[in-house]
């Protein structure tokens, strides 16, 4: 016979490479605790049922205790025969409890052993996901705060289109954080449910109470079916693409980030604890972080399309494959939580060189939308002013100048509409103040979104 904790019905030994490529101890240890968490609720809910004894319970719950403290301090050593942390822990509590410990895996199967501890273990960190992303958007709204009156260009196509606040550029971000928590509270509603007790994938013969290791373990309701229990792992897809999105967010804000401390935009500068040299420029200092969390970003997008192509096209109901869930899901929790905590960290490091913006606003019509309206303030249909700004802008083009530049006599070539009050209208503090409609740009607005933002991220 096999001396597996499986091996009854085997009667030669496992391959050895055979072996190193079954097992999973390597990546899921990382269940451990959550793992120990789980066998102490069953074993709870075993001794009231009565299937064990409140003794033996008692027993076997001190001796996880041990197993646990003895994986914390680096004493059970982590081998291939023993496969995954499941059966690390049974075979070390043998070894605490004896033979009693055979009585763990009463009216339980790894299937929904793995499906329980990685729900455990997701649940917790999804909170703590959120409160990064919490900690990041409160780094934005400080900036915000901070310079409530810089103006800098805003663009459509990568082309200077219309004066806005830099503060309203960044709150942008803090909407696209708002939404991605949003997500994940979501997500986090449906991996509440509770896979233990469906067993290998029929349900068990024994009289369990699932109820009540549900509420040990702080579940929100019990998964329903039990094959699905074992086989579902929408809740890992669900998590990685969230995450993925969050990637995003933090990628395109890496891509402007990267460009505004360029030389040819100057608008930030990053502090030289955030950046790197080069070994062979001497002058050069680069926005290394930022292009790490947008290249950090193609590994997440990379392990939801692993996850996604490994769940696609299995059948009912547990299936080997799914032990790839794990690294996917772990590799994309690292390192959106760690993109999360160095952006954390750099963004009070950063400086706003809101001169620069403010010059750069100077350069590309960018009050062209705002010759046209004063216009139509006085009249003229919006059509016909958007073609005549268009020809100011024409003749502006070809002597070089802003439409600021042109002397009052020559704007009213263009229409007779116009006045010495043009240029006040058309001066970038006032085209800020007027963009009032609700989500725009205007002075008051941006405060309000930061107050109320504010107050949003107070505990
Ligand atoms: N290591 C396995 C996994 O992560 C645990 C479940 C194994 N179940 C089984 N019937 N072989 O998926």
């Amino acid at each position: 016979m096999s001396d597996k904790l499986w091996g009854g019905r085997f009667s030669e030994d496992t391959d050895t490479l055979v072996e190193k490529f079954n097992a999973s101890i390597d990546v899921d240890k990382r269940l451990y605790a959550s793992d120990i968490e789980g066998s102490a609720a069953h074993l709870k809910m075993l001794a009231k049922q009565k299937i064990i004894s409140e003794n033996e319970a008692d027993q076997l719950m001190a001796g996880l205790e041990r197993v646990k403290a003895k994986i914390e301090n680096n004493e059970l050593a982590f081998s291939h025969q023993l496969e995954d942390i499941h059966m690390h822990v049974e075979d070390a509590l043998g070894k605490e409890c004896g033979d009693l410990a055979k009585k763990l895996h009463t009216a339980r199967s790894r299937n929904d052993q793995v499906a329980l501890d990685i729900r455990i273990f997701l649940k917790k960190e999804t909170r703590q996901i959120m409160d990064l992303i919490t900690g990041f958007q409160q780094q934005l709204v400080n900036l915000a705060h901070a310079h409530l009156d810089v103006i800098m260009p805003g663009y459509t196509h990568m082309q200077r289109a219309q004066p806005v606040l830099f503060a309203h550029h960044l709150m942008a971000y803090y909407e696209m954080f708002k939404r991605d928590k949003e997500r994940f509270a979501d997500a986090y509603r449906r991996m509440d449910a509770m896979p233990l007790g469906t067993a290998a994938l029929a349900g068990t013969t024994y009289p369990l109470d699932r109820e009540y290791t549900r509420k040990i373990l702080g579940f929100d309701r019990l998964c329903e079916n039990s094959m699905d229990a074992v086989s579902d792992r929408d809740f890992v897809m669900e998590f990685i693409s969230h995450a993925g999105i969050c990637m995003i967010h933090l990628s395109r804000l890496s891509e402007e980030l990267i460009l505004w401390s360029s030389s040819e935009f100057s608008f930030i500068s990053i502090s030289d604890a955030f950046t790197t040299g080069s070994s062979i420029m001497p002058q050069k200092k680069n926005p290394d972080v930022a292009e790490l969390v947008r290249g950090k970003t193609g590994r997440v997008v990379g392990n939801l399309v692993a996850i996604m192509t490994t769940m696609k096209s299995l059948p009912m109901a547990y299936n080997k494959d799914m032990q790839e869930d794990k690294e996917p899901l772990f590799d994309t929790i690292d390192t959106l939580a760690i993109c999360l905590e160095v952006y954390t960290r750099m963004f009070p490091n950063i400086q706003v060189h809101a001169g620069n913006m403010r010059a750069a606003c100077k350069q590309g019509f960018l009050n062209a939308t705002d010759f046209a309206d004063y216009l139509v303030n006085r009249g003229m249909p919006f059509r016909q002013a958007h073609a005549v700004a268009g020809k100011a802008v024409a003749k502006a083009l070809e002597t070089g100048r802003e439409l600021d530049d042109m002397p009052l006599a020559e704007l009213q070539k263009f229409s007779d509409l116009v006045s010495l009050d043009i240029f006040d209208f058309i001066s970038l503090d006032q085209m800020i103040a007027r963009r009032v409609s609700a989500g725009g740009t205007a002075f008051a607005n941006v405060r309000a979104a930061v107050e109320k933002a504010q107050k949003e991220l107070r505990p």
